[in-house]
């Protein structure tokens, strides 16, 4: 079942046939029980390149390689049955030539059976998307801030602000126009936003970028408050998963130290009358 109640999995024609139409929800997800959890909920899944920096404690998603994509999509996998699954291309699988980008989403997609990848940037991946597309290689963009260039960006900077807008107008339109089936918008200002959903024709997925796009999306940890590393701004907490894990555990601690745990209900209690009774 997906979350809009059909009884089939959703398709990238069906994300892209929502443009203008209810909200798209998406989530990412690195692992099977969270994929189980996120699914009945989503429309789509996406299996992001931030789980090198949620899950395995990069400082950046640089480092993640397409072994790791390959390994967290085969997990997720195995959770969904309704959501569009997508994984993110690593930093480097994509970029040099877009029959390195054919090779590498092919291998994701035959190894983890997402239905679709996604790649950051804009006008200069727009030959890239045009050549996977062609091919029956689903595709989603992303555009705005692309955490995968944090280093030519000095930082998670918000990005498409006064005269910058024109470029991320463009980097979307493009992206449109090569034929991915939805964009991602990250950390731009609201009537940015607005006028993108506006002029493109696919959906627009915002991350920082105001509800005035077509789906949001968000990723889990952050939502749940799993992860502490840093806060960006645009994140809504709508649990505290961190603190009561926190609580837990040094619950835990506090009664293993004082022979609380294990108490009579978690213990075989049956009295042994002699040494080789046990043995
Ligand atoms: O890697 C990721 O999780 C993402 C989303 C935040 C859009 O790209």
């Amino acid at each position: 079942m997906s979350a809009t109640g059909g009884s089939r999995a959703l398709t990238p024609p069906d994300i892209a046939a929502r443009k203008g139409k209810a909200p798209l929800v998406c989530l990412t997800a690195y692992t099977t029980p969270v994929a189980k959890l996120v699914d009945g909920h989503c429309d789509v899944v996406l299996v992001g390149d931030s789980v090198g920096m949620v899950l395995h404690g990069m400082p950046s998603t640089l480092g993640v390689t397409l072994e790791m994509m390959i390994l967290h999509g085969k997990a997720v996998r195995r959770g969904l049955h309704g959501a569009l699954m997508i994984v993110d291309m690593p930093f480097g699988s994509y970029e040099e030539s877009p029959t390195q980008a054919f090779r590498n989403a092919a291998l994701v997609m035959a190894e983890t059976g997402a239905a679709a990848v996604k790649l950051e940037g804009g006008e200069c991946v727009a030959e890239t998307i045009r050549f996977l597309t062609a091919r029956g290689i689903p595709v989603m963009g992303h555009v705005g801030l692309t955490p995968q260039a944090v280093n030519a960006f000095g930082g998670y900077r918000i990005q498409g602000r006064g005269e910058d807008a024109e470029r991320i107008l463009r980097d979307a339109t493009a992206v449109a126009e090569a034929g991915a089936f939805a964009v991602v918008l990250e950390k731009i200002p609201e009537a940015l936003a607005r006028l993108i959903t506006e002029q493109v024709t696919i959906p627009t997925i915002g991350i920082g970028a105001s509800s005035a796009c077509d789906g949001q999306i968000l990723v889990v940890d952050d939502m749940l408050g799993l992860f502490g590393a840093f806060r960006p701004s645009f994140v809504k907490r709508y649990a505290e998963l961190g603190s009561a894990a926190d609580a837990a555990i040094a619950a835990y601690a506090s009664e293993v130290r004082e022979r609380r745990f294990p108490a009579l209900d978690h213990v075989f209690g049956d009295e042994p009358r002699t040494v080789s009774e046990v043995i």
